[in-house]
Parts: C-alpha cells; sequence; structure tokens
C-alpha cells in the first residue's frame, strides 16, 4: 500500500490505471478511521474486484467547519489510518496536506466553490449554512483528482449522501454513487469519529439518539394508519431530554430522496436528528 500526498502523484497513479483497464473504487474520509470506515473500503473493493484499485482519502477538510466547530481539535493520526487501511486491502491513501488542496486560500486566493442551493438547506444546513458547500467543494475536487469509477458513502450522514448524489447527477461526474449501511455499536450508538469525545457518563448518554430511533420504529410499525409529526417528536424529545447533558438541535421527518418535509408519517418515512452531547453534536438517522 502507498500513501500519496501530492495531487499530481495521485492523478499519475489514476491515469495509469485507467491506461491499465482498470477500475477505481474510492472512499473518502476525514480519518480517525472505525469499523464503519471500514465497511465502506469493503463495499468498494466488492464495487471494483479484486483486479480494481482501492482509493481511501484522509483529509480534514477546512473548508466544511464553521468558525466555532471542531476543526482543530478533530482526531488525527494518520499512521494509525495508514495501518488500518493497509490491513483492510487499500491500495492507496490519499493524504494531502492543506497546502497541495486549498493553496493560497488563507490570503483569499481561493474562489471557486460547489454549491447545491436545495438539498443542503434544512436539516443540517439550518445550524451549519456553509458545511455542505465545504462538502460538495471537496469531494468535487477529490473527484477530479481520483477519477474514481465507484465512490461510497455512509448512510450514517443522509443528507450529505443526498446532496453529492444530486452534485453527481446535476454536474455529470461520470462515477457510480453507492450509499453504504450505518454501521453501529453493539449497544447502539451509531459508530463515529467524534465518538471520540464522549468521555465517562456521556457514552451512555449518547444512547438516548439511538433508543429514539427505535421508539419511532416501532412507533410506525405498530400505528394503523400516517401519523402526523407532532405528538412524536413530543415524544422523541421526551427521551432525549431525560438524558441530562443532551439538548436537541432537530427531530424531522422527511421524504428519504428530496428531504421536503412529511406531512404525515408512514412506513418509508425517513427520521433524522442532531443532539448535542455534552459539547459534542452528534447526528443519526433511520428509515421508519
Ligand atoms: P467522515 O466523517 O470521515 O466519513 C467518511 C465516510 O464514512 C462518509 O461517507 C460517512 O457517511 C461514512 N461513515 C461515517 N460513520 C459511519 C458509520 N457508522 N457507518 C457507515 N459509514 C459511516 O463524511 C466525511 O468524513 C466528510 O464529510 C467527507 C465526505 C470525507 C468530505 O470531507
Amino acid at each position: 500500500m502507498q500513501v500519496v500526498k501530492t495531487i499530481a502523484g495521485m492523478q499519475r497513479l489514476s491515469r495509469a490505471w485507467k491506461r491499465e483497464g482498470r477500475r477505481i473504487g474510492f472512499v473518502p474520509t476525514m480519518g480517525w478511521l472505525h469499523a464503519g470506515h471500514l465497511s465502506l473500503v469493503e463495499r468498494v473493493r466488492r464495487e471494483v474486484g479484486p483486479k480494481g484499485k482501492v482509493v481511501v482519502s484522509i483529509y480534514v477538510n477546512p473548508t466544511q467547519f464553521g468558525p466555532q466547530e471542531d476543526f482543530s481539535r478533530y482526531p488525527r493520526d494518520l499512521s494509525r489510518d495508514a495501518r488500518l487501511c493497509r490491513t483492510a486491502g487499500v491500495d492507496v491513501v490519499f493524504a494531502p496536506p492543506d497546502s497541495e488542496m486549498y493553496p493560497g486560500r488563507a490570503r483569499g486566493d481561493f474562489t471557486c466553490y460547489v454549491v447545491e442551493e436545495q438539498l443542503s438547506r434544512p436539516l443540517e444546513g439550518v445550524s451549519r449554512p456553509t458545511h455542505f458547500r465545504g462538502v460538495t467543494t471537496v469531494v468535487a475536487k477529490l473527484f477530479n483528482i481520483v477519477s474514481p469509477d465507484v465512490a461510497v458513502f455512509g448512510a450514517k450522514d443522509w443528507q450529505q449522501a443526498a446532496v453529492l448524489r444530486r452534485m453527481v447527477r446535476d454536474l455529470n461526474f461520470p462515477l457510480k454513487l453507492v450509499v453504504a449501511p450505518t454501521l453501529r455499536e453493539p449497544d447502539g450508538l451509531a459508530m463515529s469519529s467524534r465518538n471520540q469525545y464522549l468521555t465517562g457518563d456521556l457514552r451512555r448518554q449518547a444512547l438516548a439518539l439511538s433508543r429514539a430511533l427505535a421508539h419511532a420504529r416501532k412507533a410506525v410499525k405498530t400505528s394503523r394508519s400516517p401519523q402526523p409529526p407532532g405528538p412524536l417528536r413530543k415524544a422523541l424529545e421526551k427521551i432525549i431530554g431525560a438524558e441530562p447533558d443532551a439538548r436537541v438541535d432537530y427531530i424531522e421527518f422527511f421524504e428519504p430522496d428530496t428531504l421536503a418535509p412529511a406531512a404525515k408519517i408512514a412506513p418509508g418515512t425517513h427520521l433524522a436528528l442532531a443532539v448535542r452531547v455534552g459539547a459534542t453534536r452528534l447526528i443519526d438517522n433511520a428509515r421508519l
């Protein structure tokens, strides 16, 4: 396995692979890898086959963090991540420094962004108004650098996957975008690099998210007709509010592809929530 740090080096490899007729699979990440990330690697390997090449990018993208967010303290450990990638059968880790990805940005000399103007507005977009602009911009850049045939994203970040699917469609990126299921800890907590911040009792309190999802799934299963969202939202707020350090940011019911708010909750309606547990903002979602 190779660790490549320059854009020119990565593009050279991709061009050579294309000439050899190999398929390229890609999993973009911000590192601090966990089993959820590695499940995407497994998935992309299945997509490109044994002769294909699998690239994982590890880059904590500054443009998707708000000024008050955790960019500087986001966990980073390239040698640990590279070890995990090698064991998982990754061919290349692409880990560029900021000076490769955004040269000149600090002095105002980076002025092109990719903006999705609809799906990025609700949910995460409300409290993180510039987040998806950063995500679409960096993923577009990464697609231009890696030239994948297939890219895999996690359902854990449901809105991110929807926004990126729209970008691929509207801007004609020549690749297949796959969304793979959320991996969870045995007790139900969705795996996340940010779980690292959950010390002491906060780790237990964080289970309120998956408990709320389970409650909602059960409520939909047992109700005979579509329900208005109000009462169920109240019940979920109560489950989360029972934890002393948990604060709801949003609880939203919506159509899974358009992210349009659901007037009635029925099987197939999607639920997403964002909750602050102590100082850590966690998100989770499920199909009801
Ligand atoms: P990051 O949070 O590192 O996640 C990288 C990929 O792993 C994303 O597609 C995410 O949805 C997926 N993922 C995270 N937790 C998962 C879990 N428990 N189960 C399955 N998949 C999971 O998402 C990003 O980085 C960035 O926004 C990025 C797309 C790399 C752009 O900077």
